[in-house]
């Protein structure tokens, strides 16, 4: 099941040959350091040694204000941006081109979880999912969250790839969340991993503060885990999954 933030590895033929893997990998390191430069390039190696040698994971928790969402969906007249009913999620999850799982048309189904979309005409552009009340650590990159109520936690963004570039991702979630304020929801909450630049990139864009980096680790047969200062103070809770009991932090 993915989380909100993943990264796409550059596809290539398979083979089963070392070589190719390692050629695979190069090529990946490549094209984030054009993209996105030297020091992006080195985060993605510290991320893969970590990931392997002591299953490291970290994330930047990103707050979204309802205040700081300049958005309209004026601004773009081909998209039709609307909330998804289950059946809806069930037919495009039957494309896989969508990267929606069967199962997640059960969770729209659940009266807490909702997928905001960006539509042209019938195809499925971009989307967006919210939870209310708390999030399992499957949709958030390890780490359980229990919100307050006027807190939804955003995850598993995707664009379609022939709409990427167009700033949809942003769009749909600032949409989401002046639909949402109508309930009084003031702020979104989600997590982007720390090599997920084009993510980054698009929350910044769209007026999202990082509150902070949220790293978990085996060491030793343990496991470790650390909040940012700053991630304090905003009514959330952190549950981190492996420890004996459930660690209550609050975010800045
Ligand atoms: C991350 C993602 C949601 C961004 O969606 P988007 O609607 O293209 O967002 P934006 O238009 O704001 O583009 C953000 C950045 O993506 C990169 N990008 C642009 N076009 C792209 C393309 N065709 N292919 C890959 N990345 C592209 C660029 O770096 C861009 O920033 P820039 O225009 O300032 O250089 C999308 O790339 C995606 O679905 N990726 C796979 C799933 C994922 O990582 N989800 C994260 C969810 S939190």
């Amino acid at each position: 099941m993915s989380t909100c933030v993943e990264q796409v590895e550059h596809e290539q033929p398979a083979t089963p040959a070392a070589w190719d893997t390692l050629r695979r990998k190069l090529s990946t390191l490549r094209a984030e350091q054009t993209r996105f430069g030297s020091r992006s390039a080195l985060r993605l190696i510290a991320d893969r040694i970590g990931g392997k040698l002591l299953k490291l994971k970290v994330v930047h928790v990103v707050w979204l204000d309802v205040n700081d969402v300049s958005v309209s969906a004026a601004s773009y007249p081909d998209f039709t941006f609307r909330f998804l009913s289950a059946e809806e999620i069930a037919r495009f999850a039957e494309d896989p081109a969508y990267d929606l799982e069967p199962e997640m048309a059960d969770r729209a189904a659940d009266g807490r979880n909702f997928c905001f979309a960006a539509l042209d005409g019938d195809r499925l552009a971009a989307y967006g999912w919210y939870a209310r009340d708390w999030i399992e650590p499957e949709h958030c990159d390890g780490f359980g969250l229990r919100m307050p109520p006027e807190v939804v936690y955003m995850y598993k963004g995707f664009t379609h790839p022939d709409y990427r570039g167009k700033r949809l991702h942003g769009a749909v979630m600032g949409l989401a969340l002046r639909d949402f304020a109508a309930d009084r929801v003031r702020a979104l909450i989600s997590t982007v991993e720390w090599t997920n630049d084009a993510s980054l990139k698009s929350c910044a864009r769209l007026g999202y503060r990082q509150l902070g980096l949220l790293a978990r680790a085996r060491v030793f047969g343990r496991t470790w885990w650390r909040a940012g200062a700053k991630t304090r103070e905003r009514g959330v809770e952190i549950i981190t999954p492996g420890a004996a009991k459930s660690a209550k932090l609050t975010i800045v």
